[in-house]
């Protein structure tokens, strides 16, 4: 029995040191030390050995035992230094590396920024105002008489869980307009002389979805309120924002409409980015449409708290979405495809 111990130690010693790589070494260890393997069927046998003997033997195969794990051990770590050393041999560290592909902020989002930078350069301050908001703030300070019929035309989503007394529904906001009086509460408070330049940009939605709707949206408001303030500032800023924003070539008009809050009110119209005022297929006369404007009714002053024959003022509320396509002159048959988060459209910008 001991000369067979002393045997497998030696036998398993030369096959460990053999051991080309870490797969022939694990099989060596199962040839010796797996459930059947050489030195544990042994081990097994040392009940067989006559009692008085019996301990020695014991000893001796725990010794073996010992010896044969360590040096797997120690041959182990070798081989995996060496399966190392060999993988780095193959890499070429010099190859340049593969770059992951980099993005860029949104269109949408990078209109906005471009737009806030241009109204920044005339003082105007960017402010937000919430998106979930009262019935009162989106149209009833603005000069929405009850039930009037523009609460409908507007296509409001309306949140069902609540109705205050003073303020009533709560809307997801309909129009960026919902921040001026807002804003005018805001530029009240604590102040003697009213002095109002403001930016919003806000969501907006609405219920809509076609190829040249979505239920989300983005506008952005602007609203100056000061002393002496006329139509010739509203005239100016739009034709400032129009050669920033579109470039020299693009002119711009009001013509006559119709909101609620403000009076007189306009549509402002930019010549066609594709015919310059020629009229084309896009366009058809020459012009597309911006959005509205307006000298600040003065109902809407009186809600914001503001004296209106002290003070007048003027606001417009144009589409983000929309002069980014009419900057682009892009023809995009579908609006949707925005929000579509498809990479083949987003990476093209
Ligand atoms: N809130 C209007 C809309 O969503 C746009 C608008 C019209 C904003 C006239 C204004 C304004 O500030 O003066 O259709």
């Amino acid at each position: 029995m001991e000369e067979e111990l002393i045997g497998i130690k030696n036998a398993a010693l030369s096959f460990i040191l053999e051991a080309k790589d870490l797969e022939s070494l694990e099989e060596t260890k199962l040839q010796f030390l797996g459930r059947s393997g050489k030195l544990t069927l042994a081990i097994k046998e040392i009940t067989k050995v006559p009692v008085e003997k019996r301990k020695e033997i014991g000893i001796l195969a725990n010794e073996v035992k010992n010896t044969i794990e360590e040096a797997l051990k120690r041959q182990e770590k070798i081989l995996s230094q060496k399966k190392k050393s060999a993988l780095f041999e193959k890499i070429d560290v010099t190859n340049p590396g593969i770059k992951p592909p980099l993005g860029h902020l949104h269109l949408v989002t990078q209109a906005i920024e471009e737009i806030s930078e241009i109204f920044e350069r005339i003082g105007f301050e960017r402010v937000r105002y919430p998106e979930v908001d009262w019935d009162y703030y989106a149209f009833s300070a603005l000069n929405f008489p009850q039930n009037h019929p523009a609460r409908d035309e507007w296509e409001t989503f309306f949140v069902k869980s609540y109705e205050d007394p003073k303020m009533g529904k709560i809307v997801l906001i309909p129009h960026t307009s919902s921040g001026q009086v807002r804003e005018m509460e805001r530029a009240k408070a604590g102040q003697k002389e009213i002095s109002i330049k403001m930016l919003n940009i806000a969501k907006c939605y609405r219920r809509q979805s076609d190829v040249s709707h979505t239920p989300m949206f983005h506008q952005f408001e602007g609203l100056v309120i000061g002393k002496d303030i006329s139509i010739v500032h509203l005239k100016g800023t739009l034709d400032y924002f129009v050669e920033s924003y579109f470039g020299k070539d693009r002119k711009s008009r009001i013509r006559p409409y119709h909101f609620q809050f403000t009076e007189p009110s306009f549509e402002v119209d930019v010549t066609c980015g594709v015919c310059l005022g020629k009229g084309c297929k896009l366009c058809k006369a020459g012009w597309l449409e911006l959005g509205g404007a307006g000298m600040v009714h003065p109902n809407v002053l009186k809600a914001g708290g503001i004296d209106s024959k002290k003070y007048t003022g003027f606001a417009f509320g144009w589409g983000v979405e929309r002069v980014l396509m009419m900057k682009q002159g892009l023809e995009i048959d579908d609006l949707r495809i925005l929000y579509s988060n498809d990479l083949r459209f987003l990476k093209q910008f």
